[in-house]
């Protein structure tokens, strides 16, 4: 992950990242790259760094309103009890706009400049959702939650009609040729899709070339009941795989409980994981061991999973992603735990990488598009003191580990501020 104290970094015409380079050579850059002196500048104030925006691999937006709460039982009947309910309310437009703008408000505020966004199975609800991502300003993936059996009666689809929503939610998102929201086709998990309704939605995702996104192996009651569901498929992943919804565009939620065979069929699919510490722990689902699948070359990012996860701060999620690693090392010491550098990795460009965009976002690499925030760990009214023996990695630990909002002064999303804070530094032309 880059981490720019001090430096120049030059944007073309489409905010686009022309290079990164050392700041001392001011003057050489200038006839190197052939920029005026008065070019947009950005002057960090002392103590103040840059990196590259956090990245959502996994949150559920209409569930933002109940995050915080109900975290009391495991994953199913968690589900009935409070998730079901609060969704099946995204069937009013207001409660929905309403919602919808104060979590893409929240998460921007925190520093997460991308998403992979669930919502209900409502169409005309999703659709606010992209509007209001594309107003605020933030990068999304934005799904239309499926669902045909296994549900509430006032929560649930018909499988054609679900399909046939999906299909023109994606002509529609696709339609509007947004710079920062995709449509993802978006089966809920197993126990809620049927045979059909997943073939379906992969043929789907095929004929218009979208990412897919889904929960795998998430819970031990759930992984019982798809066995019983699909008894003939080898495993809760092989279930996704005879459906034709395992491929390179696919994004699969929490992975706590994959087998040897599973993790290799990921890998093999080029399958990305999104890990969500907070949400294990919440819902007593168990811990991934993020450590295990990257050595099976699985590619592994982090999400909230919002409101299984009580925190929609991507900050929260990576201190969890390595305490969690650690609970791992203490019972399998030779997973060792993530380093610091690796969560903040997990945070930023493994969450790329799992989203598909590691050409576009991620980190400050020539080409891609500039999502980014000033931290800046002596902001007004910061939770952190920098002492003078403070090094530059010591402020950026501090930050990690005990920084919040208040010292997220500035976020840019493709080269434009979409946050700005009192503290934060001048910048010479309009961003
Ligand atoms: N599996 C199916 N639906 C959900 C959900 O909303 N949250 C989580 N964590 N797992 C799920
Ligand atoms: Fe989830």
């Amino acid at each position: 992950t880059q981490l720019l104290e001090d430096g120049v970094l030059g944007l073309d015409q489409s905010n686009r990242i022309v290079f990164v380079e050392d700041g001392s050579q001011l003057a050489l850059l200038q006839d190197r790259y052939g920029f005026a002196a008065d070019a947009r500048t950005i002057q960090l104030k002392p103590h103040q760094f840059l990196m590259p925006g956090f990245i959502d691999t996994h949150i559920h937006a209409s569930q933002y309103p109940n995050a915080g709460t109900g975290l009391d039982m495991p994953l199913l009947q968690w589900l009935e009890t409070y998730t079901f309910p609060t969704e099946a309310m995204f069937a009013n437009p207001e409660f929905a706009q309403n919602a919808y703008e104060k979590v893409v408000q929240r998460t921007l505020r925190s520093g997460t400049t991308a998403c992979s966004y669930f919502t209900t199975i409502h169409r005309e609800a999703s659709t606010t959702l992209v509007e209001t991502c594309e107003r605020l300003g933030q990068r999304a993936y934005v799904g239309k939650v499926c669902m045909d059996r296994n549900s509430p009666s006032t929560y649930i689809e018909v499988t054609n009609e679900s399909i046939r929503e999906t299909e023109a939610f994606v002509q529609a998102t696709l339609a509007r040729n947004s710079e920062l929201v995709t449509p993802i086709v978006t089966p809920r998990f197993v126990p809620t899709c049927s045979s059909q309704l997943m073939t379906g939605l992969g043929e789907v995702a095929r004929r218009y070339n979208v990412p897919i996104q889904s929960h795998v192996s998430e819970n031990a009651g759930e992984i019982e009941w798809v066995r019983q569901l699909h008894p003939q498929c080898s495993s809760y992943s092989d279930v996704y795989d005879v459906h034709g919804l395992l491929n390179s565009k696919a994004i699969m939620a929490h992975g706590v409980h994959l087998s040897e065979a599973e993790m290799q069929l990921l890998s093999a699919r080029k399958v990305g994981v999104s890990h969500c510490p907070c949400s294990n722990y919440g819902i007593l689902s168990g811990i991934c061991r993020v450590r295990d699948l990257h050595q099976h070359n699985v590619k592994v990012g982090l999400g909230t999973d919002v409101s299984g996860g009580h925190s929609p701060a991507m900050l929260e999620s990576l201190r969890l992603a390595l305490i969690a690693s650690k609970t791992v090392h203490f019972q399998e010491p030779a997973l060792a735990p993530l380093r610091l550098y690796e969560g903040l990795h997990l945070a930023t460009l493994g969450g790329a990488e799992v989203m598909g965009l590691q050409d576009q976002i991620g980190n400050f690499a020539p080409g891609k598009h500039f999502d980014a925030l000033i931290v800046d760990p002596s902001s007004i009214d910061s939770p952190i003191d920098v002492f003078a023996k403070d090094k530059f990695s010591d402020r950026v630990e501090k930050f990690l580990f005990n920084g919040d909002d208040r010292n997220i002064v500035t976020v840019f999303v493709n080269g434009k501020v979409v946050k700005r804070l009192a503290s934060a530094p001048a910048l010479t032309a309009d961003f």
